[in-house]
């Protein structure tokens, strides 16, 4: 995806934070959509299929129920299928911007599978609607043009389903095959579709995407029948104690899985990507999930139908969480890149202003003498130790000191942790420059 990287400019840090901001709202609106319209999709084609075989009529009557639920309306599948995804490739290719990750690529084919799989299945939806319309008409009435046409419709409702489900089940492998590689910089050198099928930890997110969207679709179907604007009062007593058979056997089924994938992810992620905040958001997301097990056991023992509402809500969070917790890990694998993107940006906007560019014009000495010599002297020890003892380590790699005093870490023991200065990027590269010629003098 060369052009789309010619088409972004390097950020300032702060532009960066934002675009991972809004890469976070937009996963929020995107993610628990596709799970619903994927879980409704395929509970929809089951129970259709069961409904063949059925008496009472109860798993079709469910079957175009919950494709109609989980699907809202048309407009929901642009305005949160297809939309989202566009935005999201617009937005990874800015923080991505020169890494030539095939991440892109995976969103572009997300993009396009998932746009196909959504039209299948808002086809499915409602083609429910005229196969109701014709099959209320009786056998002697219709005319043999007629029949020919209900035929298709019937066709159309039959294969659209399984197509739909087809794409979206690729669109998403793909998707998250996108999302995997960028927390792990150590594939950050795969070129193509290869690394969606060797890479273990891409099947084992999707699985886990896969049971928290059906399990997020059973509590959704609860919540909407038994909870949203006082239930949808079922009059039939053996319909509704199916629904919420059904409903309660797919939500504790599927969310049983959460807590063990959650902890397989956590574990396979670099260290590089680990900090609070996705340890943090993690567990809030796990201890949803153990509430949701205990709404669900007194739903199960008592009937007690109005926790559908707070189910809902709960599995909601956990995704929400998951969803912040690994953003936080994006954001710490390419701290680094965002360094260096923002260092692009000075330049680009010296250039445009027209001043000189470089970082030669920004003094070491000077930012030693103001910032760094309250603590470091090049012999002796302050607050800090002696330069002549740290820098040889660096072997005179103007980059790697840069990128220590940018983000200074904790590493000696005999020492309090050093303060971030707060440099800029080019000022960081001169000091570094300044520090590492000095030190020879010693
Ligand atoms: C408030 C005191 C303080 C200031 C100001 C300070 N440092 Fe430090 N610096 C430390 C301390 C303490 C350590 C030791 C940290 C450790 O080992 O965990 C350290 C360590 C270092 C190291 C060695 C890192 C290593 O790999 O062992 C370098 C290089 C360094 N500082 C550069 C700078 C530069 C450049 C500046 C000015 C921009 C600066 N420091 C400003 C306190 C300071």
């Amino acid at each position: 995806m060369d052009f789309l990287d010619k088409l972004v400019l390097p950020q300032s840090l702060e532009h960066i934070a934002l675009l991972h901001y809004l890469a976070t709202i937009i996963l929020f609106l995107f993610v628990p959509f596709i799970s619903l319209v994927l879980g409704g999709s395929i509970l929809s084609l089951y129970f259709k299929r069961k409904g063949k075989s059925d008496e009472n009529g109860f798993y079709t009557k469910f079957s175009k129920e919950v494709i109609e639920l989980t699907t809202f309306t048309k407009g929901a599948g642009v305005a949160l299928g297809s939309i989202p995804l566009l935005a999201l490739i617009l937005i990874y290719a800015q923080i991505l911007h020169n890494l030539k990750l095939v991440t892109i690529s995976f969103f572009v084919a997300a993009f396009i599978l998932i746009t196909i799989g959504l039209i299948f299945i808002y086809t499915y939806r409602y083609s429910w609607v005229f196969k109701s319309l014709f099959s209320s008409v009786k056998i002697e009435e219709r005319e043999t043009e007629y029949s020919t046409f209900a035929n298709n419709v019937a066709r159309v409702n039959r294969k659209s389903s399984l197509w739909g489900i087809i794409f979206l089940l690729i669109g998403s492998y793909f998707f998250i095959g996108g999302i995997n590689l960028t927390l792990n910089p150590s594939d950050w050198d795969a070129t193509g579709i290869l690394y969606l099928f060797t890479s273990f930890s891409v099947f084992v997110k999707w699985i886990h995407f896969l049971t928290a969207a059906l399990s997020l679709t059973g509590a959704f179907l609860l919540f909407i029948y038994f909870f949203w604007e006082g239930g949808k009062g079922i009059e039939d007593s053996g319909y509704k104690e199916f629904i919420k058979k059904t409903g309660l056997s797919v939500t504790l089924f599927f969310a049983l899985f959460q807590p063990l994938f959650l902890l397989i992810n956590l574990v396979a992620l670099p260290s590089l990507a680990l900090s609070s905040s996705v340890f943090g958001f993690a567990v809030i997301s796990l201890f949803a999930v153990f509430w949701v097990f205990h709404l669900l056991y007194a739903m199960l023992k008592n009937s007690e139908l109005h926790y559908s509402g707070m189910v809902f809500l709960l599995l909601v969070i956990a995704s929400l969480t998951l969803i912040i917790s690994e953003q936080a890990s994006f954001r710490n694998v390419t701290k680094k890149q965002a360094i260096l993107l923002s260092a692009e940006y000075d330049v680009t906007l010296k250039a445009l202003k027209g001043e000189p560019i470089g970082i030669a014009e920004i003094s070491g000495a000077d930012i030693f003498n103001g910032k760094c010599s309250a603590c470091h002297k090049f012999d002796q020890k302050l607050v800090g130790p002696p330069y002549k003892e740290t820098l040889p380590k660096y072997k005179g790699d103007v980059e790697k000191v840069a990128a220590y005093v940018l983000n200074p870490t904790k590493i000696n023991p005999a020492y309090p942790p050093m303060p971030n200065q707060g440099l800029k990027p080019a000022e960081a590269k001169a000091i570094a420059k300044y520090i590492l010629e000095e030190v020879k003098k010693y």
